[in-house]
């Protein structure tokens, strides 16, 4: 097979959502249906469990084994499938952006019941900043939740994207009978707790047909065609261009844990989502088709072993082919580097491979050469764009406990921040550092790690902002002056750009209005327009 075909067989998605809404059992089901794995409870046994929020240390642990579930691959329909695990856990949620990088489109499961929760917004921001597209899947219809057209209204409203039903749930909780398809105009009956990959679908041409009183019953056949009489008004017809443009999200229903509506959902997607796509560079945008290989970090994970400094740096690839033990180009380094060891993550499975497409997440071994968002290449001397940070919640400055150690605390802190555990912004004078993170549970790693890792030790002293923006100007009066009036908020990032630290959203709106052609932005993603 020539690389073009491999490329246009793959599809590399994220499954998104608030956590308990389903992420885990809906990927566990489509592992069945690709027969990746041959039981339910084989990824659950992964998750990151929610009892173990104040234990990092079985957090970590988990993490580890999850390391094997970060990129699960399976064949179906004819199509090479990469999902791209993403912790639910809050305080992992700079991992999950990052991973976002890497796919090329999304799969989000919203609960029925909760509708959209914070943490959907704020993935689903990510997904509309980089034009992503993205398939709504409404879950758990076996219980009551809101009106189907109440929560239509619900994602356009909060997720800040146009929608269109794909499948119409007939009913839900106790009165739930299944899904019709509007794509295909057929019935799928639900049966209730159908564990097996079997469905009953039945064909139906004209919704007028009787055959669905029948099937269904008098008033849910009356209130199903009333229904789609109303979608098919109140919708535009489903256009694949609107959706690879992320403009629309197509919607479907179902129940992951009775594994309904879950094939509808499999289908389409791999009819309509994008095979992967091209990244944009600071030199030119890279294609897939491109002959030469390319491909960045997104994601590092280290072990806690601390006899083992060994990292697995994950690596998406752009373009070209990726082969093992050939020479690249590191290009932040600018060093040649080869890789006896790249491994792919076919479920549940490390195994080494010789040979990775574009679409493909391949772990290299590390001893500390990568940091998130390098770029290998075959020769070219580019850098992808695109690992933007985002706002921390929590911040802390740390302080040294052994001075004598102050080497390996610096080594080990620019360390844990390539691999992007938290976020440091330095602070003058006397370059305070301020680590800011999304959860405190990121705290409690840094100082664990420094310590065993490093053998260094550190204090953390909250320090009472909330917000991060990154600032920009062409008024070099105005920046010197607001530098001057807010030297305790004024930081540089990783690489010197300059950044807003604010206490509250109120002050951060009086800043605003104080410095008119000062821009603040809540995430550095401005960096990539540049
Ligand atoms: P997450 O990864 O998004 O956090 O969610 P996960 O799949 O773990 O699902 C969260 C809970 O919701 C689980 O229950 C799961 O069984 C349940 N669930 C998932 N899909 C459906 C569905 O279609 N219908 C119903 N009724 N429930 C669903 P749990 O009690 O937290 O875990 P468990 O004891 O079932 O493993």
């Amino acid at each position: 097979m020539g690389v073009k075909e491999e490329v246009e067989k793959r599809r590399t998605f994220g499954i998104i959502s608030h956590p308990d809404a389903g992420k885990t059992t809906l990927t566990e089901k489509l592992l069945l249906f690709g027969g990746a794995i041959q039981s339910a409870g084989a990824v659950k046994n992964n998750k990151i469990k929610k009892s173990a929020t104040s234990d990092f240390m079985e957090i970590e642990k988990q993490r580890g084994i999850s390391v094997a579930t970060s990129v699960m691959a399976f064949n179906y329909g004819g199509k090479q499938i990469n999902i791209l695990d993403t912790p639910g856990h809050k305080d992992f949620a700079e991992d999950t952006f990052r991973t976002l990088t890497a796919v090329d489109s999304v799969i989000l499961v919203v609960d029925v019941a909760s509708g959209v929760e914070a943490q959907t917004e704020r993935l689903m921001e990510v997904c509309r900043m980089r034009k992503t597209p993205v398939i709504i899947f409404v879950n758990k219809m076996d219980r009551e939740g809101k009106e189907s057209f109440d929560l239509l209204d619900e994602l356009e409203d909060k997720l800040e994207i146009k929608v269109r039903p794909l499948t119409w749930p007939i009913g839900m909780g106790d009165r739930f009978k299944g899904v019709y398809n509007l794509y295909e105009q057929n019935l799928n009956l639900f049966a209730g707790n159908k564990t097996g990959i079997s469905s009953d679908v039945v064909p139906i041409s004209d919704l007028a047909d009787s055959q669905l009183e029948e099937m269904i019953g008098d008033e849910a056949a009356e209130e199903l065609r009333e229904e789609v009489e109303m979608i098919e008004g109140v919708y535009d017809p489903f256009d694949r261009e609107s959706y690879l443009a992320g403009d629309v999200a197509p919607v479907f229903f179902g129940s992951a844990m009775n594994n309904f509506g879950v094939k509808e959902l499999l289908d389409a997607f791999c009819r309509i989502s994008p095979s992967p796509r091209g990244r944009e560079t600071d030199v030119r945008m890279v294609e897939p088709a491109d002959p030469k290989f390319s491909g960045f970090v997104f994601k590092i994970h280290a072990n806690l072993d601390p006899k083992h400094r060994d990292r697995i740096a994950f690596l998406r690839v752009v373009s070209g082919v990726f082969e093992r033990n050939t020479f690249y180009n590191h290009i932040r380094l600018d060093k040649k580097m080869k890789f006896p060891n790249p491994t792919s993550f076919m479920a549940q499975d490390k195994s080494v491979i010789d040979a990775a497409y574009p679409g493909d997440v391949i772990g290299l071994y590390d001893s500390g050469n990568f940091k998130i968002g390098d770029t290998l290449s075959q020769g070219e001397k580019f850098m992808f764009k695109g690992i933007p940070n985002f706002s921390p919640e929590l911040f802390m400055e740390l302080e040294n406990q052994d001075p004598l150690k102050s080497k390996q605390l610096d080594k080990g802190i620019r360390q844990l921040m390539d691999e992007g555990v938290a976020q440091m912004f330095i602070q003058q004078p006397g370059s305070r550092k301020i680590i800011g993170t999304v959860g405190q549970l990121q705290f409690e790693v840094i100082n664990y790690r420094l310590e065993h890792e490093y053998g260094a030790k550190c204090r953390f002293v909250p320090r009472n902002y909330t917000k991060a923006c990154w600032i920009t100007t062409d008024n070099d009066d105005q920046l010197t002056a607001f530098k001057r009036a807010k030297t305790n908020n004024v930081a540089v990032d990783k690489d010197d750009n300059l950044v807003f630290l604010a206490e509250t959203s109120f002050l951060l709106t009086m800043a605003e209005q104080d410095y008119p052609d000062i821009t603040f932005h809540q995430t550095s993603e401005f960096l990539l327009e540049a």
